[in-house]
């Protein structure tokens, strides 16, 4: 009989397929995905166009991505963390932060094993590890504060362990990771010799008084920290899925063994119109973050409103909400409930933990505000409305 690999077989469709269709079938407005329903800036899209329009790039790029491209990902690491690199061999483009993630895990770690994961984690980070022969280990972050125990993350750590996956700003928390977490994480993976995978794809999506600060900038771990981002969050445009990963030439190379062989090379206009966009002023990331911020603020209050308590976010474009003042079930009923009764789509975090710890957010929905304003009224409206009926 014909199966599918053992390797796969406990993955099931993700939950965003399932609340998108849910979401459609209800005509909800749909605040699951971090997907924006609007566009890049208008120079980016042109950019890409004319690439497309002119033959010579139409055909595969350079595997490590264009050199153009590797040259304004130096002077933007340069810019925002003083980091030096050379393009040639310290940066690699791919197709989105995704897939730096899984070259990360198949190039710089073997079969057997560890590697740490904050949970909540982004999806992709554990059938990563699983598909890759790896063995997660989980240090979970606690509401309201996302804050970890210290002691906890400590205890994991082991011969065993290989790699740890930072993610900060923090999908779905918001969380921000502070200097001084960074540096016990840091000073931890230097005692057991373990490489750092440092997920930053909402760099520049930060709010208030709270300050980014990437895992690469702390001193003493340069030399075992893998950084990545992703065009996608930063600009506006995540189909286009351009990522990329920055660190030693020695980690870089461990990526680009594995993703020569997983997509080989990535959109070759798109990757014309990513140059464009790393030109933009230094003006368009203080843009970004206040447009984010002003949206954050209008989510925030609609939730209120509604009495589902939010955890004002430090950065990312998610809002964590606790429901348990008006309803009374898990928080996948919930989601569906939502859909159902208020004509509006949220994402189940417990998706986002491993079974031991889904307790911690049953009670939470992750709402995403990388939309429109009218978008988010209209899920304001019709959350005022639920919350008049119960
Ligand atoms: C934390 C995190 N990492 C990575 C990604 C994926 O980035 P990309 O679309 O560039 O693959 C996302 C997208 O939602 C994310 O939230």
């Amino acid at each position: 009989m014909i199966q599918k690999s053992k390797r796969v077989e406990a993955f099931g469709t993700t939950i965003f397929h399932e609340i998108n269709l849910l979401a459609a079938e209800y005509g909800a407005v749909n605040l699951g995905q971090g997907k924006p329903d609007f566009d890049g800036p208008e120079p980016v899209i042109e950019g890409a166009v004319a690439a497309l329009r002119d033959s010579a790039h139409n055909q595969y790029a350079d595997g490590r991505g264009l050199e153009a491209l590797r040259i304004a990902i130096a002077q933007h690491e340069d810019s925002f963390y003083a980091r030096q690199l050379d393009p040639d061999q310290e940066i690699i483009v791919t197709v989105g932060a995704t897939e730096a993630i899984f070259a990360a895990i198949l190039g710089l770690t073997d079969p057997g094993d560890e590697i740490i994961v904050f949970e909540p984690f982004y999806d992709s980070y554990v059938p990563n590890i699983l598909m890759a022969g790896g063995i997660p280990r989980y240090c979970p972050l606690h509401p309201p504060a996302w804050d970890f125990d210290p002691d906890q993350l400590r205890s994991l750590f082991n011969a065993k362990t290989r790699a740890i996956v930072v993610n900060t700003p923090h999908n779905p928390s918001g969380k921000v990771f502070s200097p001084d977490e960074l540096a016990l994480i840091a000073e931890l993976c230097l005692g057991h010799d373990v490489t750092i995978i440092t997920d930053e794809v909402y760099e520049h999506i930060v709010f208030d008084e709270a300050v980014h600060t990437s895992m690469a900038q702390i001193p003493g771990v340069q030399d075992r920290t893998l950084r990545i981002s992703s065009l996608g969050k930063t600009f506006n445009v995540t189909g286009w899925k351009i990522g990329w990963a920055t660190g030693p030439a020695e980690l870089v190379a461990g990526v680009q063994r594995a993703r020569q062989f997983m997509s080989f090379a990535v959109a070759h206009p798109l990757q014309v119109g990513a140059v464009q966009a790393l030109q933009l002023p230094a003006s368009y990331y203080e843009a970004l973050a206040a447009m984010y911020q002003a949206k954050r603020d209008r989510l925030v209050n609609a939730l209120q409103q509604a009495n589902l308590k939010p955890a004002t976010p430090a950065g990312s474009y998610f809002v964590m909400a606790d429901f348990s003042a008006v309803y009374e079930d898990d928080d996948k009923a919930f989601a569906q409930w939502l859909i159902r009764e208020a004509g509006v789509a949220s994402i189940p975090p417990t998706v986002f933990y491993s079974p031991p710890n889904q307790h911690i957010v049953s009670k939470q929905a992750r709402f995403a505000f990388c939309k429109s304003d009218a978008t988010l009224d209209e899920a304001a409206a019709r959350l005022q409305a639920l919350g008049q009926r119960i």
